[in-house]
């Protein structure tokens, strides 16, 4: 070859070598570009929620989710910039806090380092993150929280209303308490912050507009002790010259809707704007003697129990615009404050979260409307109407009907649940409730002028308005309407605090019913909030002494010094930290949580606890008239309940003070705890035959639950246990509620989820298919709910959820937290293909991101896809006797990119796998 040719080649390859070299850099440059845009910080939260107003607290916690497709990707570091105005967090300047890069892989609960909070000012912040190549995303879109009042001296305001005569009527109706005030502002009007109390219930207006969203606000609370305020930003609805300002105030539970319960006084308002001008100076706006205030408005009556009445003739339009002549109504009364410290809300609010269409409408008799609802729910109804001034239309609720098609409310007890709207006569009219709750199925509608159509009335849903955190879903629609029963029953009983129903006359917060069931809540709503909040209800209502009320807030005085109903105190913080990675409830309360202990360990006795109230309460008694059971042998001592459960409290407690560096009283804890096991095993276990006393259901459970029963005991113990069922109670529910909190995964994680399945899908007395197949579209309060007495008969109640709600997310479809890394930062993922399941389909929102599972059984072939978010990391069970029998995405398990094979357990194949997305199929060889 000349040299002139073998230049050309040279060259050619050169450039050749150059082009290549050129697209493999533009090549990796895409990729990482595309790959940057991918992972992106989302979901920004601060304690919790999204964007909230009005905190106060003090160390506010930060977090958010990682966006991204693909496997193993993490966050290495991250810097959070937190800015006075949203001008200089554009700008990229954190005035307030610029945390610079930090090499952490946090993402959830960073508490805020930067300049101490201030009283009613903006945060405005938003995140960036690198991944441990070093390449950082983008800035994530801002987010904001906004400080409330912190200090008590800043409230000047007064506390105003009506206080009236004492009644000694039971029913206690009142008419809602309007009050108003108006005021004159120049134009140049920068920023106006309202904070207001106004309890029970209240709404505000200002020029005219409701101001917010929310419902039946502010949240309730031990309104002696603490008292929440809510805070908006108003200056755009302010406008140069007259203003007005107006609120209407309902009794909520601060005037207690019964004489038996706790009433806290007329209602009131506390209420004070802030309005800064743009030359910087301010001025305060307060409530006081000055406002004027009317009780004969529309809202003639109103009681959580019984409804609301309202004569729209005697509405007053214009009353929350400037210019409405209030000559007649008269001056508001400085009262007394409630006696409680002002706090910011904590929680999501309550809002209306959806709409309902009735689906039938029957006349029953003339003039007398029975609409169907088809669920059992929790609101209100809106009604449609057109008719003659004074014409009064009635809607009564109720859950069930009787056998003549009639409304059936003997389970409501005293609560009349009905609303009554009066007609003012010109045109069509439009109402709905602002101060009441009702749980109903079914609506009787009366007084209506002319033929009422399926679209006279939408029911609205009423609750605590939170993200839903799951889907669940699988082959068996009984247990699909038993997910649908349980989901709806949570939330129609989430209304600021979780209620026991929502329909009689009680809607009180038990303790007992959410002890462990909140737990398996989370799985449906991100409640962290909610309980989190709870936790300060139940604390501000304890005793000096350290009694914990069974009620909390104590709107009844119930301080029995049991153990399983106050033990929720103990247990709700380890739930918060599993499920969500929140230790802040773990410090919060651990003093008040120590007291209880130790006021509580002056009732034990040679290690034994015999300290009950309420027993395994809503056993499935013998006869199905009954509420309780008289039968012996069903019934668990109190020792057998009281005892396990304060030894379950010991180690909860001895972990938190280990969390907390507080050894000495770990080791306390951990002494009594040791005792408390030594004597009940003692004292109470058969070794002969592996029984605990008398030997119901649930006194195996809880032993088997709680890790107290000796190794060398364990499996005859639960052997017992498993005959027990099997035999005397023919593989259905044999207990009430302590044991149901436990008795599913009990039975799974010992071997045999096969009898769980069996006893959760029973359509006979007891089982919630019994329930779901005599029509319940939530879970009943009794196993005999629909043969028992009326007295105590709910048909809404969560409480006998027992763990059926975990154990479908984390032994169906195998979705659990890891302790040692909560929060789902690890995730266990272990399926269980039990019985006649082909498929199941669950995902869960975590605080890092949606986890999903889904698997199906073909034959001998399991399919499984999983998706675990970024950040995160998981330990898969695979149904397969070796790695061999196993491919992801179609490729054999050893080359699968992001799994690291651990070995075999239990004839199931073991391994770690990074974030992503992954399809296995398994051959199970059955
Ligand atoms: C409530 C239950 C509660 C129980 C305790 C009932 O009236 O509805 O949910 O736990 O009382 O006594």
């Amino acid at each position: 070859m000349n040299k002139p040719a073998q230049r050309i080649i040279i060259y050619g390859l050169l450039a050749a070598i150059a082009v290549a070299l050129y697209s493999l850099y533009l090549a990796n440059r895409a990729q990482e570009t595309s790959w940057q845009a991918r992972l992106t910080p989302v979901d920004l939260r601060c304690n919790s929620l999204k964007n909230p107003t009005g905190l106060d607290d003090p160390r506010p916690v930060l977090s958010w989710i990682l966006n991204s497709t693909g496997r193993g990707h993490e966050q290495a570091a991250y810097e959070i910039l937190v800015a006075s105005s949203r001008q200089n967090l554009a700008a990229n300047k954190g005035d307030l806090w610029d945390s610079g890069r930090l090499n952490s892989g946090q993402s959830i609960q960073v508490p805020y380092a930067g300049k101490p909070l201030a009283s009613s000012a903006f945060y405005f912040w938003k995140v960036r993150i690198w991944d441990t190549k070093g390449a950082s995303s983008e800035w994530s879109e801002p987010a904001f929280w906004t400080m409330g009042l912190l200090e008590a001296t800043n409230w000047t305001a007064k506390w105003i209303g009506l206080d009236g005569e004492s009644t000694t009527n039971k029913f206690r109706p009142l008419p809602a308490r309007w009050l108003r005030k108006e005021f004159a502002l120049p134009d140049n009007v920068r920023r106006a912050t309202v904070y207001f109390s106004g309890l029970g219930w209240s709404e505000l207006y200002i020029n005219g507009q409701k101001i917010g969203d929310y419902v039946l606000s502010p949240p309730l609370s031990e309104y002696h002790r603490r008292d929440y305020y809510e805070t908006y930003e108003v200056g755009r609805l302010l406008k140069s010259g007259t203003n007005a300002i107006g609120v209407v105030l309902g009794n909520g539970r601060f005037y207690a809707p019964r004489t038996n319960a706790f009433n806290s006084g007329f209602p009131k308002l506390l209420l004070e704007l802030d309005i800064e001008f743009a030359d910087g100076t301010t001025t305060t706006l307060i409530s006081d003697e000055s406002w004027k205030l009317t009780t004969n408005g529309p809202i003639v009556a109103n009681n959580d129990y019984d409804g609301e009445d309202y004569d729209a003739r005697k509405e007053f339009p214009g009353w929350s615009s400037a210019g409405f002549n209030d000559s007649t109504w008269q001056s508001a009364q400085v009262v007394s404050p409630p006696g409680g410290e002002l706090s910011g809300i904590r929680q999501n609010p309550m809002r209306i979260t959806g709409e309902i269409k009735p689906v039938t409408m029957k006349e029953l008799k003339p003039g007398v409307y029975v609409f169907d609802m088809g669920q059992n729910m929790v609101g209100w109804c809106r009604l449609k109407v057109q008719g003659p001034a004074g014409t009064e239309v009635g809607m009564r609720f109720a859950e069930t009907l009787d056998d003549s098609g009639e409304l059936y409310t003997n389970n409501l007890r005293t609560a009349r649940a009905t609303d009554i709207y009066t007609l003012k006569g010109q045109g069509q009219e439009v109402w709905e409730p602002r101060f009441t709750l009702h749980g109903f199925r079914y609506v009787e509608l009366t007084g209506y002028p002319g033929k009422p159509s399926l679209d006279t009335l939408t029911g609205c849903v009423v609750n605590d308005d939170m993200p839903m955190t799951g889907s669940f879903e699988c082959s068996n629609p009984l247990l699909n309407q038993i997910y649908h029963n349980i989901v709806w029953g949570v939330r129609g009983n989430y209304r600021s605090i979780p209620t026991d129903c929502p329909q009689r006359d009680e809607r009180q917060g038990w303790l007992g019913d959410r002890a462990e069931e909140s737990r398996g809540e989370t799985y449906f709503f991100d409640n962290d909030a909610l309980y989190s909040k709870w936790l300060v209800d139940i604390t501000d209502a304890q005793r000096t002494n350290g009694t914990f009320s069974d009620v909390s807030p104590a709107y009844w005085h119930n301080y029995r010094d049991n153990v399983t109903w106050p033990s929720a105190s103990i247990m709700i913080p380890a739930m918060l930290r599993d499920q969500f990675g929140d230790t802040q409830a773990i410090a919060e309360h651990y003093d008040s949580a120590k007291k209880w202990i130790e006021h509580m360990e002056t009732f034990v006795t040679n290690g034994i606890i015999t300290k009950d109230n309420y027993g395994d309460w809503c056993m499935p008694p013998e006869d199905p008239r009954i509420i309780h059971s008289h039968d012996t042998n069903r019934i668990t001592h109190p020792a057998l309940l009281a005892t396990p459960f304060f030894y379950h409290d010991l180690k909860l407690m001895q972990d938190y003070a280990l969390q907390l560096g507080k050894t000495n009283d770990a080791e306390d804890f951990g002494n009594a705890a040791t005792q408390i096991r030594v004597a009940f095993n003692t004292q109470y276990l058969n070794r002969e035959t592996g029984q605990y006393d008398n030997g119901t259901p649930t006194s195996s459970v809880l032993p088997l639950a709680f890790d107290m029963v000796p190794d060398d005991m364990h499996q005859k113990v639960f052997d017992y246990l498993v005959n027990k069922l099997t035999n005397d109670w023919h593989s259905h529910i044999g207990t009430g509620l302590v044991g149901a909190k436990y008795l599913m995964r009990v039975l799974s994680d010992n071997g045999r989820p096969d009898l769980a399945y069996t006893i959760v899908t029973q359509t006979n007395y007891p089982s919630w298919g019994y329930m779901a197949d005599h029509g319940a579209t939530t879970t009943w309060e009794l196993w005999n709910g629909d043969t028992a007495d009326p007295s105590m008969n709910s048909g809404n109640h969560v409480m006998l959820i027992g763990d059926v709600g975990i154990w479908l997310y984390e032994n169906l479809a195998g979705i659990m937290p890891d302790p040692e890394q909560p929060g789902f930062k690890h995730i266990l993922m272990q399926p269980t293909p039990v019985a006649d399941l082909t498929w199941v389909k669950a995902s869960h929102l975590s605080p890092y991101g949606w986890i999903s599972s889904q698997w199906q059984k073909n034959g001998n072939e399991f399919q499984w896809q999983i998706k675990i978010p970024t950040g995160t990391t998981a330990t898969i069970y695979l149904p397969a006797a070796t790695a061999a029998d196993i491919t992801e995405s179609g490729q054999p398990l050893a080359n699968a990119i992001g799994v690291k094979l651990l070995g075999t357990n239990n004839g199931k194949v073991v391994a770690d796998i990074e974030s992503g997305s992954y399809n296995f199929a398994c051959k199970t060889g059955q």
